[in-house]
């Protein structure tokens, strides 16, 4: 092979054919990557000792997970690199795969809700008559003890911007909505709720059941994206024909719980593992994403997909808790390393980016479902993992997930192979 023909290769590899230094140089070439975030990922240090044995209580050790990036998802004009955490292989090539799709049509747009609110529960159960007035009449009071129980929020602009009460059986419900501008909002909302019940229970002589955030929201961030259908298309099914089976399967998502709730997976497989990487509560984001989800007569999915001529579009709408400040997320290096990557400047950015990235996440998916099946693909990803179940290590690694494409993906099997491979070495 000529030297001018291998340069060519080079520079032809795709990202995902690169090693994870030649990634890392690349993407700090383009500026998405700065001298210390570099390092950071050079190094992949854990975390240090007092960070690990902060963030949980009867600390034992540290639990390393790869941190991988979708290359290239174009959202409101700007082209992010998005760091997704997981152990499932697939993820990161499925929606980087569906990126490249959405960037066909000029990439994803999406909006996030204007302001970041978080609402909060005070639950009183049984109050007579004459205490649900005195909780109206103490409306201006209650806002006071609020502002005067977080004003840091206050100071940077947010702060409680409604409370009211409801009474539904027995129980009483004040309600305490707060804009918790860049924060994920459960220590805020925590705390002015907390201060709040303290001065209700002094004025209605009585203890509150409980006091606590909700994570349940309907303020959502909606994406869109809209693709030429020949985008679509697979080695053995025109566009048009694998849009139109697109959408016959978000039709069927539609009317299917069974389906819906995988197709939900599908699209948190992306927005969970981005979450995690961003350094955010994934727990209170799936919370929420389904509660939403099965918000109407039963659950539905997130996204729509629709042909439209010679197009199709794709739609999804989901509540998003995320911060980005606050908690883990200021704590963990490599939180701030995954918003650079992906060039989040708030967290309505944020949002947008990760409700984005579920809608590529879900195109991937079904169009691998509707054309040549999900294994094809997954089985081909999950041969590395195979490998190193097998007891593969160094070198034998890729020779072994090499070996296993074109072989039976088993475990017996790798072990077969690896003994072979191990005999051969030896000769
Ligand atoms: C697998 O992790 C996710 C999928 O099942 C999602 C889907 O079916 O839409 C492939």
């Amino acid at each position: 092979m000529s030297a001018c023909s291998c340069t060519w290769q080079i520079k032809m590899a795709k990202f995902y054919q690169l090693s994870r230094e030649e990634r890392i140089e690349q993407l700090q070439k383009a500026g998405q990557l700065n001298e210390t975030a570099a390092r950071l990922l050079r190094q992949s240090p854990l975390l240090p000792e007092a960070t690990a044995a902060h963030l949980t209580e009867n600390q034992l050790g540290q639990f390393p997970l790869p941190l991988g990036v979708v290359h290239r998802l174009r959202v409101n004009g700007l082209t992010r690199e998005v760091a997704i955490v997981g152990e499932e292989p697939s993820v990161v090539a499925a929606a980087s795969n569906g990126a490249r799709m959405a960037s066909l049509g000029g990439g994803v747009y999406a909006q996030a809700p204007q302001a970041h609110l978080v609402t909060a529960e005070i639950v009183y159960a049984g109050l007579s008559k004459a205490n649900l007035q005195r909780i109206d009449e103490a409306h201006d009071d209650l806002l006071a003890v609020a502002q005067r129980a977080h004003p840091s929020i206050v100071r940077r602009g947010g702060g409680v911007r409604d409370i009211r009460s409801i009474v539904k059986e027995q129980f009483t419900t004040v309600l305490v909505t707060v804009d918790v501008q860049e924060a994920m909002g459960a220590n805020i909302v925590n705390t002015i709720a907390e201060a709040i019940a303290d001065r209700l229970d002094v004025l209605l002589q009585t203890r509150r059941l409980f006091a606590i955030l909700s994570n349940y929201s309907e303020q959502l961030t909606q994406a869109s994206v809209t693709i030429p259908v020949a985008g679509v298309a697979t080695a053995s099914g025109n566009g048009a024909a694998v849009a139109a089976r697109i959408e016959l399967a978000s039709r069927y998502a539609q009317a299917s719980t069974a389906r819906a709730t995988t197709s939900n997976k599908g699209v948190m497989n992306g927005v969970a593992g981005a979450a995690i990487a961003l350094g955010n509560d994934y727990r209170a984001l799936e919370a929420g994403v389904h509660a939403y989800a099965g918000r109407g007569q039963g659950y539905a999915p997130l996204t729509n997909w629709r042909v439209d001529g010679e197009f199709l579009r794709g739609t999804i709408s989901l509540p998003l808790q995320l911060g980005t400040v606050g908690g883990a997320i200021s704590a963990l290096p490599l939180a701030r390393v995954s918003r650079e990557l992906a060039r989040i400047e708030c967290v309505r950015d944020e949002q947008e980016v990760l409700a984005a990235l579920g809608l590529v996440q879900n195109l991937a998916a079904l169009r691998a479902l509707v054309g040549p099946g999900i294994q094809a693909g997954h089985m081909a990803l999950q041969a590395g993992a195979l490998a190193i179940a097998a007891g593969a290590s160094g070198g034998e690694v890729d020779q072994l997930t090499a070996r296993l494409q074109d072989s039976e993906k088993t475990l017996r099997n790798a072990q077969r192979l690896l003994q072979q491979l191990r005999q051969e070495e030896d000769k």
